[in-house]
Formats: structure tokens, C-alpha cells, sequence
């Protein structure tokens, strides 16, 4: 366990310096919205999906230099939801990553044009690729598929739903259609991403799918059970967001025990089906397991 700490550690310092190299310089007449962008790109965040991505590309072989991109890019539109997500029109949050929100710090408007900047920024780093890649076909595959999730089939399509169904019940195969959406598709976009990179077949490719969805899923139900049991000291972000905005989660919906079991099951079935898979995957076991018991 030990070794997987110092081992974590220092590939969320590889994912850093990675994202790192390409952050957008601040300069220029419009130079305040680099400054916002890179205000909440710095702020932290436990850069999850870069790291399943680079580690599936890793399980697969693939190399890190042709991962590298695609890392940031991901990080840059998770990071965009999130600013999204706490505007005052969305779920009105103050705080993210353990600093005032986007909005709060640089005023609604900033909060939208980061937003917007860090979304359409991610594409073109993730296109630049093509200026280094050795395997121009899965980079090109690798960016159709970051597009699709990360829009009106993925992660906003997702968020639409969830903003549309505020302050009403929601049946549980609409909720899951929610959470695949808005926080699977990204999570599954990271590690289909890595695969393709790595040179997966599309037998692995549909595993990692089906693995990184299930955790997608798990890691909402955890991220609404820590609403609802932890503190915005250990968050970073507001607790009890969901009840503030009349959200339907699965705690709502069945309860804290049962929504605690259905983490473990979904990880159970993702770490089963990884097992299947060929490769050096114990890293990534690992990863999928601690996010079980994670308290932020
Ligand atoms: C928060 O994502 C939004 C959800 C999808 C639950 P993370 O919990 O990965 O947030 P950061 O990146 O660590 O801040
Ligand atoms: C939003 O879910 C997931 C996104 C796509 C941003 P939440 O609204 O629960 O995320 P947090 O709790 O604010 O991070
Ligand atoms: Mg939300
Ligand atoms: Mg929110
Ligand atoms: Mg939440």
C-alpha cells in the first residue's frame, strides 16, 4: 500500500507537469480570461482522468508523448464543467478546489468566457497532437471520441438533463441515463482515449468502455454520498449542494447504505472485468479501488 502512495504520487506529478506545459501563456489585451482559466486549472483537483488516461495508454504499451495532449486536453474540459457547473444559474456554488469558484473570483462573465476558453482551448491542444504523433489514425479516433463525450451525447448532454430535472423526483433509469452522462462520459472518454493511443483492439477498446463507465458511475455515487457526509474543509467545494439545488441523487433515492453498496458493487464489476484484460493493470486495479473509499 505504501508502494501504491509513492507510486500515485509520482504519476500525479508526471500528469501535472504534463498539463502544465500546455496552459495557455497569459498575455495580450484579453490576457484576464488566460488569467481565469489558469486560476482554476491551478487550483488543484486530484487530475483523475488524465491519470486513467495515461495509465490505460500505459496498460496498452502506448507511450506517454502520445498521451501527453490528449491529458490536458481532458483535464481543460473537466475543469471547464466544473466552472460551469458552480455558476449561479447552474448549482450556485462559491467554492471549488479549495478556493472561490471561477465566477466568484473573477465575476458571472469570466465565469462563462473561461468556461467557453478552456472548452475550445482543449480541442486545439488536443488537435496539435497531429503535429507529433506517430499514429495519425488513433489520434484521430482518439479526438472524435473526446468531442462526442464531451457534448450533447456526453457530459453536456449529461449536465442538461440533471439542470432540467431540478426540484422533482427522478425515476432511477433516469438518473442513471444522468450520471453516465455527465460524469461517465468523460471518465469512459479518458480511458477509451488511453486505449486507443495505446494501440488497443476494439474488443479492448469496448472493455475499457464498460470497466470506465461503471467507475464513472460509482464515482458520482460516492461524490453524492460525500455531499451529504463530509465538509466543505475536506471538499474543497461546498457540502450539501444537491439538497440546496432540490437535486435527486442516489441518496435520495435509496438511501445512504444502499447507494454505499452500489459503489462497491460497480467497482467490483470494473475490477473483475480489468482482470480480463491483458497487460500491466495492476497499477490501474489499484486506482479504481481506492476511489471506493475516497473522502474528497
Ligand atoms: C467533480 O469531479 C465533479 C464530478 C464529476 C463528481 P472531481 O471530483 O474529479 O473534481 P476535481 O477534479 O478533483 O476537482
Ligand atoms: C456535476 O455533478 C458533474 C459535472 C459534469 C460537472 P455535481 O454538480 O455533483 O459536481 P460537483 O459536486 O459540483 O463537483
Ligand atoms: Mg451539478
Ligand atoms: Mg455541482
Ligand atoms: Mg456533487
Amino acid at each position: 500500500m505504501a508502494d501504491f502512495k509513492e507510486l500515485l504520487s509520482d504519476r500525479v506529478k508526471e500528469t501535472e507537469e504534463v498539463i502544465q506545459g500546455f496552459l495557455p501563456r497569459e498575455e495580450g489585451y484579453q490576457r484576464r480570461i488566460m488569467e481565469a482559466m489558469n486560476y482554476s486549472m491551478n487550483a488543484g483537483g486530484k487530475r483523475l482522468r488524465p491519470l486513467l488516461l495515461m495509465e490505460t495508454c500505459r496498460m496498452f504499451g502506448g507511450e506517454i508523448r502520445e498521451a501527453a495532449p490528449f491529458m490536458a486536453a481532458m483535464e481543460m474540459i473537466h475543469t471547464s464543467s466544473l466552472i460551469h457547473d458552480d455558476l449561479p444559474c447552474m448549482d450556485n456554488d462559491q467554492y471549488r478546489r479549495g478556493k472561490k469558484s471561477t465566477w466568484a473570483q473573477f465575476g458571472e462573465d469570466f465565469g462563462v468566457l473561461a468556461g467557453d476558453g478552456l472548452i475550445v482551448e482543449a480541442f486545439a491542444v488536443a488537435a496539435s497532437a497531429f503535429d507529433t504523433t506517430n499514429h495519425p489514425k488513433r489520434a484521430a479516433r482518439a479526438l472524435q471520441i473526446l468531442a462526442r463525450k464531451t457534448g450533447i451525447y456526453g457530459m453536456i448532454g449529461g449536465q442538461v438533463v440533471d439542470v432540467e430535472l431540478t426540484n422533482q423526483a427522478i425515476p432511477k433509469e433516469k438518473l442513471d441515463f444522468i450520471y453516465r452522462l455527465k460524469t461517465g462520459a468523460l471518465l469512459e472518454a479518458s480511458m477509451v482515449i488511453g486505449a486507443v493511443l495505446g494501440g488497443a483492439g476494439e474488443k479492448e477498446q469496448e472493455r475499457i468502455s464498460q470497466i470506465a463507465l461503471d467507475v464513472g458511475i460509482a464515482f458520482q455515487i460516492q461524490d453524492d454520498i460525500l455531499d451529504v457526509t463530509s465538509s466543505q474543509e475536506v471538499l474543497g467545494k461546498p457540502a450539501g449542494s444537491d439538497e440546496k439545488n432540490g437535486k435527486t441523487t442516489y441518496v435520495t433515492l435509496e438511501g445512504l447504505e444502499a447507494a454505499r453498496e452500489e459503489v462497491r458493487r460497480l467497482s467490483a464489476r470494473a475490477e473483475a472485468l480489468l482482470a480480463s484484460l491483458p497487460g500491466e493493470r495492476a497499477f490501474l486495479e489499484q486506482i479504481i479501488h481506492m476511489l471506493i473509499t475516497r473522502e474528497k
